[in-house]
């Protein structure tokens, strides 16, 4: 399948784009989100990158926690989530009064302090949480994510399994404490008046993950393009990221070849240049054999503003590029 039939497919529900740092993930989110919205879908542009440019890339301001309209365009809305918004708002759930105690009593337990959720990518893990509730309740044809550089991604795309298992603990823990304080709270007199919803959050959340788990690994409903530039780092980095989508069980079957160098009579740099990228392409093209690839040329400028993602939405969906100002 092309990826101009993959952004016509309408079952396809979620499409994600990542790869190494720098190499156009941004970009080229942007510019299939964009053709998709102009073709008739209804699409969120979504950034899950702490160090946003989506905005950037639409010269607009997208960081206000809503997703807002895409000026200048009917069916695009973009959002770049804050990581650090979404764990506040778990403190402020984890620090309500009926979860006091739960951080001491977990580590007896052994299951550690079960409201600590300081530990290295447990801000992205609830902004994670936070993307899966917001899609949800979202009614857009086509979520199109601009992922992080690699490791994040990869810290991103095994949070569901590793928050499932969390928030169950957390859960079983919760509910057998809620059992003995009740206890306790009947022996002194002191009904179940005080409002809990602290579970009820909980498990909400937990069904949202494993419901986006099974959208995650649908192959109808759900792909990860990676894009990658052709040199050697680009290619190492493009198999661990492989392997991780292997392991996640999250469909992909489409590369995208940003940043090629093109034809350019007499010139030496360009020459040399373009029979390094050369060398890449071939091995890419051997190794990922089964992959449809996308090549994209280096354009003479930064990818930026709707005309120019619309030239390279085109050339994605379409496998031409259009003439500079068609
Ligand atoms: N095909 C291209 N031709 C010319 N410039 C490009 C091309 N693709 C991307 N760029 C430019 O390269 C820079 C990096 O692109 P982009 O922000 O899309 O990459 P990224 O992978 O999202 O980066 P990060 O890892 O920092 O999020 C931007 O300035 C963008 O405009
Ligand atoms: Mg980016």
């Amino acid at each position: 399948m092309t990826l101009a039939e993959l952004l016509d497919k309408d079952s396809l529900r979620f499409l994600l784009f990542g790869g190494k740092g720098g190499v156009g993930k941004t970009s080229n989110a942007a510019a299939a989100a964009l053709w998709a919205a102009e073709h008739g879908r209804e699409v969120l542009v979504l950034s899950t990158d702490p160090a946003h440019s989506l905005g950037d890339s639409f010269a607009q301001d997208l960081s206000g926690g809503e997703a807002v309209q895409i000026k200048g365009v009917k069916n695009l809305f973009g959002l770049e989530i804050d990581p650090r918004k979404a764990y506040a708002e778990y403190q402020q759930m984890a620090q309500q009064p009926e979860m006091e105690g739960m951080g001491e009593m977990g580590g007896m337990m052994g299951l550690g302090d079960l409201t600590d959720m300081t530990a290295p990518g447990a801000d992205e893990a609830l902004a994670f949480s936070k993307v899966l509730e917001y899609i949800q309740e979202c009614e857009y044809d086509l979520v199109v994510f601009d992922t992080a550089p690699t490791g994040h991604t990869l810290r991103l795309l095994g949070l569901p399994e590793m928050l499932d298992s969390f928030f169950g603990k957390l859960i079983k823990f919760r509910l057998r404490m809620g059992n003995i304080f009740g206890r306790i709270k009947s022996a002194f007199g002191r009904g179940d008046s005080e409002q809990d919803n602290s579970l009820e959050q909980m498990e909400k959340l937990k069904e949202n993950i494993s419901a986006a788990r099974i959208e995650l690994s649908d192959p109808d409903r759900t792909r990860f393009v990676i894009v990658m530039i052709p040199e050697a780092m680009a290619v190492a980095e493009t198999e661990r990221l492989l392997q991780a989508l292997y392991e996640f069980q999250i469909p992909s079957s489409h590369i995208i070849t940003n940043m090629v160098f093109p034809e350019v009579p007499d010139c030496t740099f360009c020459k040399s240049r373009k029979e390094m990228q050369e060398k890449y392409l071939d091995q890419i093209r051997e190794i990922y054999d089964d992959f449809t690839i996308t090549e994209v040329p280096l354009f003479t400028h930064e990818v930026r503003g709707l005309p120019t993602l619309r030239r390279l939405g085109e050339l994605l969906a379409t496998g031409t590029l259009p003439e500079l100002g068609e």
